[in-house]
This record gives C-alpha cells, sequence and structure tokens, in this order.
C-alpha cells in the first residue's frame, strides 16, 4: 500500500506514486504507432546496436536447449525478436508489458517476421508479474525499468521469477560523462528531441517526459546498489556511447 502523501518523479515533476502509471501509460498510448520510428530517428539507430550488445551479454543457446526469456517493459518487442533471431530453436520470448497499445504493435511486428511461435505478448504490470517462482532462464528489460513508479518492486519481481543461476540484464539511459559530448547531449535532449516528437507524432509533452525522466533516473552506481538490494550477486554495469545508455547484469545465485 501507498503510503498517503508518497510523491515520485514523472520526468521534473513531483506526482503522487499512485498516478504515474497512469501518467507513463498516457505517454506510450500517445506514441504506440509511431514508437519504432521514432527511436530510430532520435538515436540515429543506435538503440538497436545497444540492444545487440544486451542480446550477446544474454548470449542464448542456439540450440533446441530450452531457453525461456522473460523481456518487461517489453513494448514492441525488439529485444524479443533480437534474441529469437540469435537463438536456437529451444528458444521462446515472453514479452510483458503494462500497455496494450504497445503490446498490439508488437503482435503485428511478431506476425509479420513469422515469430508468433516464438514469441509471446502479455499485458502486465512488472511491479507484481503474474508468473510463477523461478520460471525463466533470463530477465531483460530495456529503456523500461526508468518508467516503472516502484523500482524496488519491479527488481524483487525479477528476482522471484528467474530460476537460481540466470541472469538479469537492464538497459537503460544514463549519464554522460565526457567533456563535450554532455553539452552536446545536453542541448540535442531537449532541444531537438520534443520538437522532432512534436513532429514525428503529433506529441512533443511525451518526448520531454522522455529526457526529463532519463535525467531522473539514478547514476550506475545507485542503480547498481539497487539492484543488490533486490537479491542479486555479481551485479556489474557497463556504459555505453560515452554513457548515454549502461547495460546493468546480476545474476540470480
Ligand atoms: C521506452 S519503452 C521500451 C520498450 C522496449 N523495451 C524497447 O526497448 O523498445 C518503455 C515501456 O515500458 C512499459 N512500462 C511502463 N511501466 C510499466 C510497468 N509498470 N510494467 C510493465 N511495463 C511498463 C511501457 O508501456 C513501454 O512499453
Amino acid at each position: 500500500m501507498d503510503q498517503p502523501g508518497e510523491t515520485t518523479h514523472f520526468g521534473f515533476r513531483d506526482v503522487p506514486l499512485g498516478d504515474k502509471q497512469t501518467l507513463v501509460n498516457d505517454v506510450f498510448h500517445s506514441v504506440a504507432s509511431r514508437y519504432d520510428l521514432m527511436n530510430d530517428l532520435m538515436s540515429m539507430g543506435l538503440h538497436l546496436v545497444w540492444k545487440d550488445l544486451m542480446i550477446n551479454a544474454l548470449n542464448p543457446p542456439r540450440s533446441e536447449v530450452p531457453f525461456a526469456l522473460l523481456d518487461v517493459a517489453g513494448g514492441t518487442g525488439d529485444i524479443a525478436f533480437r534474441a529469437a533471431k540469435a537463438a536456437g530453436a529451444g528458444f521462446q520470448a515472453t514479452v510483458c508489458d503494462i500497455n496494450p497499445d504497445m503490446l498490439a504493435v508488437g503482435r503485428e511486428r511478431a506476425a509479420a517476421r513469422h515469430l508468433d511461435h516464438q514469441v509471446s505478448f502479455v499485458e502486465g504490470n512488472a511491479e507484481a508479474l503474474a508468473f510463477p517462482n523461478k520460471a525463466f532462464d533470463a530477465y531483460t528489460i530495456a529503456f523500461g525499468i526508468r518508467n516503472v513508479p516502484r523500482i524496488d518492486l519491479a527488481l524483487s519481481e525479477a528476482y522471484r521469477v528467474l530460476k537460481p543461476g540466470s541472469r538479469f540484464l537492464c538497459l537503460e539511459f544514463s549519464t554522460v560523462d565526457v567533456p563535450g559530448l554532455d553539452r552536446l547531449y545536453e542541448l540535442f535532449s531537449f532541444k531537438v528531441i520534443p520538437p522532432l516528437g512534436r513532429a514525428v507524432t503529433g506529441d512533443a509533452e511525451s518526448y520531454q517526459y522522455l529526457v526529463e525522466s532519463i535525467r531522473k533516473f539514478p547514476k550506475p552506481a545507485a542503480f547498481a546498489e539497487m539492484i543488490r538490494a533486490g537479491g542479486f550477486a555479481r551485479v556489474n554495469w557497463q556504459t555505453l556511447s560515452g554513457g548515454i545508455v549502461t547495460l546493468h547484469s546480476g545474476w540470480r545465485l
């Protein structure tokens, strides 16, 4: 239960904890149909490179050995599709996302790629997963955790559904720490992304939220501490593209 008066961030705004998910859902409802195009434009295709680095770390078996991936906040399915491409016939992915509009785009993309036998889409909340304990061989979450109101709950749910000996991987925007690049990134984020969002999706505010939420997300060392507090061991991270993105990893032992 939320305590009365408990607040959190929605971008730069302080909002009641209980309101954040509705605000986040409005963002992804608004942008779902053009979400993939905007990702390509905003990151100039780099998001696919970051996602492939996550798939390399995941390293799913290329054989018929069964391997069950849970991709939370999986949206339109990029991580699941790329993992399926890298894996063998024993691979199965469940994409879990709270937003039916994002999932609908994902289902269409899976059918177009003839991946519907290996990738399924399930509506659900990262904070309270409707899966049994120790059900999955890996848990991924890409650019999702920063949108979840109670990150600690999402992390303990990740731990609960993973089999012992399996891995948690999280790709998230981070803090640019390269002199020169930091100012350029700041300018690009605040001056280019919201107007681009307006031009492509008709919605600048959702992309203003995106850039603000990135600034509010904990720095890698602090987030690694949260992952440890969720029960994970051998926690580490790798910064990518000058700190634009960080790949976090932890193991359920
Ligand atoms: C930026 S998108 C990332 C989608 C995909 N992982 C990718 O990398 O392209 C963030 C996703 O998080 C989902 N999301 C937000 N809050 C969530 C929650 N509490 N539980 C599950 N999914 C959530 C949104 O619906 C949205 O699809």
